[in-house]
């Protein structure tokens, strides 16, 4: 049984002595999109080049598929996008495409090279140079590259980076359609948490070359702290009524956030009653980035008694 992707134990590497990853574990289930989420030099990129074979391990074991990830048959079955595309800038997206599949030793060609186009959208631009594709266009091109020869798993390295809405969003629409369609395993590594969260089943936060937190976003949405935001006319006022009463209450983008808490009504007639008319109030849940934050600080689940 497949039952995971990717299966990393203890993996460490140095560079020069010093820990980029130390015992480092990580579970990837087939079928999910999972966000690997960390702050700069975290080890995001240095786990992502070892999975692929382009870094040696000083210790540990990667597993892929059940197999252990120099095995020739699962290596075959990895495709990855990991800084750059590596295209050759004056030949068109289609030759580019071509070198790949040749190098590939891929059975038709020219048919899987329609196929990677169709599913990054750009069917129509096969014939255009590397060099004048937009940012946008080099990152499919990339995702094109890597999803030449069908592989069970895709390994993107901030694909998403410097891409304007637009450019996020079709990339959103890519990765959701290979892992419906094709069922691809999609490990992803972005420090766009926001976009992140959109497309992401599970995660996966890396703290100074350890996996610090491992979690699904279902999971993630049941254990995020709940709040209540509320509007009145006089702030300041309602923030130290709210104060006196409640642990958690902060200011934030214009509401006042009563954290912990997701009983509305007991807060707005707990306001009549100080003499402040509520004008907005509405329940919420943190999201990805401030759970990342609060994780980061130590706060983000809720306690497990509670
Ligand atoms: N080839 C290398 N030689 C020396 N040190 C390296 C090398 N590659 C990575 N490192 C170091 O390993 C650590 C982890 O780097 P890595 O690039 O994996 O982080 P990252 O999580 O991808 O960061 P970012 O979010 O900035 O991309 C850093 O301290 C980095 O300086
Ligand atoms: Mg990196």
């Amino acid at each position: 049984m497949e039952s995971n992707a990717i299966e990393i134990r203890n993996l460490s590497k140095s560079f020069r002595g010093m820990y980029a990853l130390d015992d480092l574990n990580m579970t990837v289930p087939v079928g999910a999109i999972y966000g690997f989420i960390g702050e700069n030099g975290s080890g995001k990129s240095t786990t992502e080049k070892l999975i692929c074979g382009h870094l040696v391990p000083n210790g540990g074991e990667i597993k892929l598929f059940g197999r252990d990830y120099r095995d020739a048959g699962v290596r075959v079955r990895v495709g990855a996008l990991i800084e750059n595309a590596g295209c050759f800038p004056g030949s068109s997206v289609w030759n580019n495409l071509m070198m790949q599949a040749i190098n590939l030793n891929l059975e038709n060609p020219e048919e899987e090279i329609r196929r990677v186009l169709k599913i990054v959208r750009m069917e129509d631009s096969a014939s255009i140079k590397f060099k004048s594709c937009s940012l946008g266009m080099k990152q499919r091109i990339g995702i094109a590259m890597a999803l030449l020869g069908d592989p069970a798993l895709l390994i993107l390295d901030e694909p998403i980076n410097g891409l304007d809405t637009d450019g996020m969003r079709i990339m959103r629409e890519i990765l959701v359609d290979i892992t419906q369609k094709y069922s691809t395993t999609v490990l992803i590594s972005s420090h766009i948490l926001g976009e992140l969260e959109k497309i992401a089943t599970h995660y996966g936060i890396i703290r100074q070359g350890k996996m610090i937190q491992e979690i699904s976003a279902k999971e993630m949405e049941s254990r995020a702290r709940v709040f209540v935001s509320v509007k009145t006319k006089d702030m300041k006022g309602a923030e130290a009524v709210l104060k006196a009463k409640f642990d958690n209450v902060r200011e934030e983008d214009e509401y006042l956030r009563v954290y912990d808490m997701d009983d509305t009504e007991s807060i707005v007639e707990y306001l009549i009653k100080s003499g402040h008319v509520v004008s907005e109030i509405k329940k919420n849940k943190i999201g990805l980035e401030e759970y990342y934050i609060e994780l980061m600080s130590g706060t983000a689940a809720r306690k497990e008694e509670e």
